[in-house]
């Protein structure tokens, strides 16, 4: 997964870290920004979507389509498709860039939309990966629990450098007798649950 990763997807993805990092000290506003995972939470995604049960891999937050890429790879790798929810239409249109130039379109569906007012039509999850705003955390939790299969994952970013704001959310979740859960000192802090067979 990691090994032959081609030149196109990894030309993309430099080019979104090197935005990424700009946004971050030249006064880029906030909404503008792409606030993307680092490289290593994209690698620990995409090993934990290859690992997950069948069922489908869905992303709440692709901005950009960084962290989007890191699950095409676990997609590629193990046959399936990666449904990705954009709600901004200027993120989705960078998105929509982000997968033609680097050539994922046989494994990414972007949806734009908001995930909360499109979850209904999912179910058998077998990924999610939750990167939203930290204030609809709860709501999306809620969301897709009841749809994960057995054994399926739920990831959420900003377990650590956004606790506080996340606190219900994560106190919810360690103590949600559907799921197994802790907290992983990766990036920015995963909350990793697995729904219980
Ligand atoms: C932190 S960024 C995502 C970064 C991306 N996962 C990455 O690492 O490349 C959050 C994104 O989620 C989008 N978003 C927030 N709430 C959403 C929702 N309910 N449905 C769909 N997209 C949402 C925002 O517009 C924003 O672009």
């Amino acid at each position: 997964m990691f090994h032959e990763i081609p030149d196109e997807l990894l030309r993309r993805m430099r080019e979104l870290e090197e935005r990424d990092a700009a946004d971050r000290c030249d006064g880029t506003p906030r909404l503008e920004r792409l606030r993307q995972i680092p490289p290593e939470t994209g690698r620990f995604v995409a090993l934990l979507a290859a690992s997950a049960p069948r069922g489908r891999c869905v992303e709440i937050g692709t901005s950009a389509g960084y962290s989007a890429l890191w699950l095409a790879l676990a997609c590629r790798s193990t046959g399936r498709r990666l449904t990705t929810f954009e709600v901004l239409p200027p993120k989705a249109a960078l998105a929509r860039e982000t997968f033609s130039q680097a050539r994922v379109a046989d494994v990414v569906e972007l949806v734009e939309a908001d995930f909360l007012a499109s979850s209904d039509a999912l179910s058998d999850i077998g990924f999610c990966f939750l990167d939203g705003e930290k204030e609809t955390y709860g709501a999306c939790y809620e969301a897709v629990i009841p749809k994960l299969v057995p054994g399926g994952l739920l990831v959420a970013d900003n377990a650590i450098n956004h606790q506080e704001t996340l606190r219900p959310m994560l106190n919810a979740a360690l103590a949600d007798d559907r799921v197994d859960a802790l907290i992983v000192p990766i990036g920015k802090g995963e909350l990793v649950c697995r729904k219980r067979d």
